[in-house]
């Protein structure tokens, strides 16, 4: 089942595996939120909720982001390139508690 936590600002989706790996599906800022430290809050705060967890994702750019970036976004919280690239480009990250 998928998660969503929802804010005025933006939205995060995620799925708990049954072997209790967390799985981050999308995190995305609106477009007139972004750069002023609302995504950063966002995954801090989904981090520490989720303790002890290992977090995946999928690097993957929405419309208006930089793969560069975003990649560096996720370094700068842990999490560690897994050498995945999918079929759409995406990269393959992940996070161990
Ligand atoms: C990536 C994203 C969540 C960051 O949220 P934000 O609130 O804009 O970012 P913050 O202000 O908290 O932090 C700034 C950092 O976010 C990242 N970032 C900001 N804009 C970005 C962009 N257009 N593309 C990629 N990363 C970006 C950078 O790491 C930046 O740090 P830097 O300024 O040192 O380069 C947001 O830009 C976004 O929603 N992008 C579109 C959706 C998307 O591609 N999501 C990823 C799906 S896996």
């Amino acid at each position: 089942m998928k998660n969503l936590i929802k804010t005025g600002y933006g939205r995060l989706t995620y799925i708990i595996c049954e072997n209790g790996t967390v799985y981050i599906d999308v995190i995305e800022i609106y477009p007139e939120f972004r750069n002023k430290g609302y995504g950063k809050n966002m995954l801090k705060t989904f981090i520490e909720q989720h303790p002890n967890k290992k977090i995946n994702l999928c690097a993957s750019t929405l419309k208006g982001s930089n793969m560069d970036r975003l990649i560096k976004f996720y370094e700068s919280f842990g999490f560690i390139r897994t050498g995945k690239i999918d079929s759409a480009g995406g990269i393959d990250m992940t996070r161990n508690n």
